[in-house]
Formats: structure tokens, sequence, C-alpha cells
């Protein structure tokens, strides 16, 4: 059975020893963020776990959830419902993307439990902290946003941070404008009109895996398929929209087209504080949710975070499913972001090349998957090397290319505005422009020997090693080359 709210979903959690109540009180503002960091910072990957802080300072009665959704892969494939292997979950969303399942209409569901209208709202009641402590301009929600695409009447959901700027009032990133929720916002103001708009957070841990990738149909179809099962939804009270039933707090409103206003700065998946700047405005017109609300916060910021993990594991299967199924591309043997980048600036290919441009095919095929404004660097190598080992990596890089023949740019396009190196400080956004490098690190003729002993001579003398009155190797992961 899938989850059916998030509240299903923390306990199975809480039952693997993957979240932690902490019952000392807390700081909102200087203790979840830190907690959280060092969380990701102390602890290896396969021992990370979520946190719920439910004794916080001002907040009687208030719980925060963070960490909860992508701490680990093993994270992962619980919220997913598979075993915690790559192959699994590619397979996991392999089956939502080819077996989705529409979301449908319920007449109403647990995030009607308390509705508040324009008077009673007020976004600082709820317990919203700061994630990068004294450098972020306020409280941020991490919430999941729909929008509609006034032309097609199509849904649009997408994770962009939310600044708390006051009782009904918050700001919105589009990170570049050839995200669909930024297209939606120019279509609007094409129109004249504000963007009717809801954000949403703490439904069924799958939408927040999904959210974040593109796969040419509805997110929550997608998020349908992969749990077996329809995302039930409610209509809005106030705006055309609908969220899930079992979300824990929805904000209704609209995003103002003819109005710009300060915001940030934030601490971003960057790893660096991206400064304050003019964006848009969304008014709350309306507040739903459960009694006793959990607020859900991602852990994004410094690299490895929540929103890095999410990438690496869904957004790759999902670019891996768009080259393999819908271009058939031949010979993709694996895919890559890297997760010092956000797993957003660059990404890895290991191919195995058969014809002239099959690298170029490649290449244009994510970036016109992904937008422009995806990554900066695209490297891809030949089918034997591990892209998932930063040495090999430098190795490819270093003997795999001539640079003046094999790295190619795209110059004067999109990027990523949150790109610390895009734009100085003091430059207006609208001008923002990047560059892509493509670099063509597969062997362009037969290369010599590698110069190690043959696979077999190696794996003898693993077998004999104790016998020759050596201390243990340990772990021995031979280079895929050989
Ligand atoms: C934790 C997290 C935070 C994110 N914050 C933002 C954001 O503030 N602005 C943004 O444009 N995208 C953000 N993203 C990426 C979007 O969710 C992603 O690009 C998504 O595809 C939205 O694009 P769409 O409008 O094309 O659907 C975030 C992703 C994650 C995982």
């Amino acid at each position: 059975m899938p989850y059916e709210s998030l509240r299903a979903y923390l306990e199975v959690l809480e039952q693997r020893g993957l979240l932690h109540w902490i019952d000392k009180e807390v700081d909102k503002d200087s203790e979840i963020a830190a907690i959280g960091r060092m969380m990701f910072l102390a602890l290896p990957e396969e021992q990370r776990f979520g946190l719920g802080f439910r004794n916080i300072k001002g907040y009687p009665g208030g719980r925060v959830v963070s960490g909860v959704i992508a701490a680990s892969t093993q994270m992962i494939a619980t919220a997913l419902k598979c075993d915690p292997v790559p192959t699994e979950i590619y397979e996991r969303l392999m089956h939502g993307i080819n077996h989705p399942i529409e979301a449908v209409m319920v007449d109403s569901g647990p995030c009607k439990e308390v509705i508040l209208g324009p008077k009673e709202v007020n976004l600082l009641s709820f317990p919203i902290p700061v994630w990068t402590p004294t450098k972020d301009a306020g409280p941020y929600l991490t919430p999941m946003w729909v929008t509609k695409d006034p032309d097609t009447g199509v849904r649009d959901i997408g994770i962009r941070r939310c600044q708390i700027k006051g009782r009904n009032k918050t700001g919105v990133l589009f990170g570049a404008p050839d995200r669909y929720g930024a297209i939606h916002h120019a279509k609007w103001k094409l129109r004249g009109k504000a963007m009717p708009a809801a954000l949403f957070i703490g439904a069924d841990p799958v939408q927040y895996l999904v959210a974040p990738s593109r796969f040419g149909i509805d997110e929550l179809a997608v998020a349908g398929g992969i749990r077996g099962k329809a995302v039930e939804l409610v209509k809005c009270e106030t705006v055309d929209l609908e969220v899930p039933a079992t979300a824990e707090i929805v904000v209704e409103g609209e995003i103002l087209t003819d109005a710009l206003e300060s915001e940030g700065p934030f601490g971003e998946f960057t790893g660096y504080v991206a400064g304050e700047r003019l964006g848009p405005v969304f008014c709350a017109k309306c507040v739903t949710h459960r009694k006793d609300p959990i607020v859900l916060g991602l852990i994004s910021q410094f690299p490895p975070s929540e929103s890095s993990m999410i990438k690496r594991n869904l957004l790759e299967a999902s670019m891996l499913k768009h080259l393999r199924q819908n271009l058939s591309i031949p010979g993709i043997v694996d895919l890559h972001a890297i997760e010092a980048s956000g797993c957003t600036a660059m990404l890895w290919v290991s191919l195995k090349k058969m014809y002239t441009g099959h690298v170029d095919q490649l290449v244009f095929g994510v970036l016109g998957y992904m937008g422009m404004s995806y990554f900066k660097w695209i490297v891809v190598t030949d089918e034997n090397v591990d892209i998932r080992d930063p040495f090999m990596r430098d190795w490819a890089l270093s003997w795999h290319v001539r640079p003046d023949k094999d790295m190619r740019f795209i110059s004067d396009t999109a990027a990523t505005e949150l790109d610390p190196s895009s734009l100085p400080p003091d430059a207006v956004p609208g001008d923002l422009r990047g560059t892509k490098v493509i670099i063509d690190a597969t062997k362009k003729w037969k290369y010599p020997d590698i110069s190690l002993p043959p696979r077999e001579y190696l794996e003898r003398v693993v077998a004999k090693w104790t016998d020759y009155g050596l201390p243990p190797l340990g772990k021995v992961k031979l280079p895929k080359a050989i």
C-alpha cells in the first residue's frame, strides 16, 4: 500500500531508525538548520537520518521535520518503496513514467481541517526555520508550488524557495526563465493578470521526489504511477487549482505580475549564499491545514544535501529514461550528475561511442530535455570509465582530451541566476547569459594498452594476498578500464 500522507511515511521512517524526534527545546532560527547540517557534514550517507523537532521555542505544539525525504539513498528507497540500489530506483521511476496514473479529485481531505480566510491568514504562526542562520533574509519554506499554463490549462508542480515576508506575503524564486513555473508567470503577465498559485507542504513523499524532474507529463501522474495509486486532490478554496488532499499546509493566492520586490539573500544549493535580488511577490489569500500541522523543510544549501540527493537519484533516472527511450540514443552506459555541483552544473556520461556525432546527439538530448540553464559542464567519456569514481574521472580528463579540439563552447546562452560566477553582484539579472562547455573525453582512436598487469594477474595475487604474509587488503576495486 502506498503512503497516504506524510504522517504515515514518518511512522515507517521512525520504525526503521531513519527518523529521530528531538524533545529538547530548540530555536527554529539558529538550531534546526545547524543540526541538519551537522548530520550531512559528519555522517556517511548510510548513517544519515531525518530529524523531527517537537519542542520549538515560541511555538507550543508546533512540529518541524527536515531531512526526511532524501537524507540517504536508503531513505529515498523507503519513500519509493523499493530496495536502496540505483537500478531499483531507476526501475521504480521508469514504472511511474511508463504507467502514469492521473491524479483524481476528491470532495475533501485532511488539508481542509482548518480553513483560514484572508483576514486570518498568518504565515508567521508556523515554525518556519531559517536555513543559513545570520545569512538568510529570514525564514524560508521549500514548498511545492502549483500553477497552470493559462493557454493550455496544463499544471506544473515545482519546488521553489519561498521567503516568508509577512503575515500574508512571500517571495518566490524562478531559478531561470526556462522553468515551467516561470513560463506560466510570463504568460499571465502578457495577459496583464496576476498568476493564481498555491503552495503546499508535507504530502506523500513521492511528490517531493518527482517535482524537481521533468517528464513531459504531469508530475502527479508520475507520482501516482510510482505509488500504484492515484494522488487524491482537492480543489483550492479561492483559486482554480488543485492540491493533494493530505497536505499538511496549503497556501492559496496569486503571484503578482506587475511588481517585483527584494528577495533573499538565501543560502543556496551551489554552496554559496545567493544575494538579495528583485523577485516576484506571492500574496496569500487563504490557508488551509491539518490540525497540528507539521512543517516540512528540505535541507538544501551546501552540498551534499537533500536537494543534491533528490537530483542525483531521480533526475539522473529521468534523464536516462529520456535519452534511452524517447530519443533512442544507443550505447549510454551511465549518467552521473556531480553532487559537488548540486547535481546541476556538471554532468558526466559514459558512452559506447558508435558513430560520428554520437557525443553531440547525446549532449543536445540532455540540454533539450533539461533546458539550457542546466549543466554548465557536460563531459562524455568511454563506456569503460567508471564515472562515479572521482579518480577515474580525473584520469579520463587528463588523457582522453586534447583541449583545443575536444572542448566546445555554446556561449551566450542561458544560465542559472544562482551561479555566483554568472553575474557580478551589481549586474542586472535580466542580462544573465552563460556558456556550456562540452568535453568529448572519449578516445578518438585506438589507445595503447593500459599500464597495469592483466586483470587475471591482479585477481590471482589478491586471492593469495595473505599467503604472502601481508596484512589484509580490504575491499579491492579494480578499474573497469582493464
Ligand atoms: C530543495 C530544492 C529546492 C529548489 N528550489 C528551487 C527554487 O527556488 N527555484 C527554482 O526555480 N527551482 C528550484 N528547484 C528546482 C526545481 O524544483 C526544478 O527545477 C523543477 O523542475 C521546477 O521546474 P519547472 O517549473 O520547470 O517544473 C529546487 C529543487 C529542490 C530539490
